[in-house]
C-alpha cells in the first residue's frame, strides 16, 4: 500500500494525468468504456457499483466507470429506509485505461446498534420531516438526510432520511452532470447517539442511480 500510495505521488508529482474509461449502465454489473477522459491530476480510474432493493426485489442496479479522488476508492457503504435499501462499493486501477474490477457489495447486517434515525421520504421535495423513526443496524450508525434536485432530463426532487454508513457520509462529490444527466445531490448526516455530532454536517452527491430508482418507485 504504502509502494503504491509512492508510486501515486510520484505520478502527480511529475504531472502525469491519468486516462480512464468512461461508463455507466443500468441493470448491468460491467460496461466496456468505449470512451475514454484524461482525469483531473491525482485522480485515478475508478468502478461504482450501486444496488438498490425494496422489500425482497432488486429495483435498480448501476455500474459505473469514470475518475475519481484516490480516497474514494474501496469505499463500501449503505443507506436504509424502512424496508429499502442502497449498498455500493467502488474499486480503482492506477494505469491509463486500465479497468476497475467489479467491487462486491457489503453484507446485510441486521443486528440493531443502537443508533435511532427520523426517516421520511418525499418524491415532490427535497425535504422531509415526520416523527416516524427507524432503528439502525450493522455498521450503518449515522443519520442521513439526502436531498437531490434533478434538473435534466426532467425536474424532480427526493428527499430521505434513515441510516447510513459512515463511508456514505465522507464521500464528497456534490453534481453530476452525465450525458443527459443533470442532478445535484446533497447529503447531510449526523450521529442520532452523540449530541456533539448534531451540527455535523457534510454534503456529497451520491450516484445517480439509486437515487432515480427509489424516486420511481415510491411513484
Ligand atoms: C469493496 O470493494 C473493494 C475493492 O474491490 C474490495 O476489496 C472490498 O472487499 C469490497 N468491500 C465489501 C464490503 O465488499
Ligand atoms: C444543470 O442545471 C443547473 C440548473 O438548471 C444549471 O445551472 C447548470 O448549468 C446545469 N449544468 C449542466 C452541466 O448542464
Amino acid at each position: 500500500m504504502l509502494s503504491l500510495l509512492c508510486v501515486l505521488s510520484a505520478l502527480t508529482a511529475t504531472g502525469h494525468a491519468l486516462t480512464c474509461k468512461v461508463c455507466m449502465v443500468s441493470y448491468s454489473t460491467y460496461c466496456n468504456g468505449d470512451t475514454s477522459m484524461v482525469c483531473p491530476k491525482g485522480q485515478v480510474c475508478v468502478s461504482a457499483y450501486t444496488l438498490t432493493t425494496m422489500g425482497h426485489s432488486k429495483v435498480s442496479e448501476e455500474f459505473s466507470r469514470g475518475c475519481a479522488p484516490k480516497d474514494q476508492c474501496n469505499t463500501p457503504g449503505s443507506i436504509s429506509i424502512p424496508g429499502g435499501k442502497i449498498k455500493r462499493n467502488t474499486s480503482c486501477c492506477f494505469t491509463d485505461n486500465c479497468y476497475p474490477p467489479t467491487p462486491t457489495l457489503p453484507e446485510d447486517n441486521f443486528e440493531p446498534n443502537g443508533v435511532t434515525c427520523a426517516t421520511c421520504a418525499s418524491s415532490y421535495s427535497d425535504w422531509c420531516y415526520n416523527d416516524k423513526t427507524m432503528r439502525c443496524t450493522g455498521d450503518e450508525n449515522m443519520c442521513i438526510l439526502e436531498s437531490s434536485h434533478q434538473y435534466e432530463p426532467i425536474d424532480q426532487m427526493l428527499a430521505l432520511r434513515g441510516c447510513a454508513t459512515r463511508s456514505i457520509c465522507d464521500i464528497g462529490t456534490q453534481e453530476i452532470s452525465y450525458g443527459h444527466i443533470n442532478m445535484t445531490m446533497k447529503i447531510k448526516c449526523s450521529s442520532a447517539s452523540s449530541p456533539l455530532y448534531s451540527h455535523l454536517v457534510l454534503s456529497f452527491t451520491f450516484t445517480v442511480a439509486g437515487i432515480l430508482a427509489v424516486l420511481s418507485s415510491w411513484g
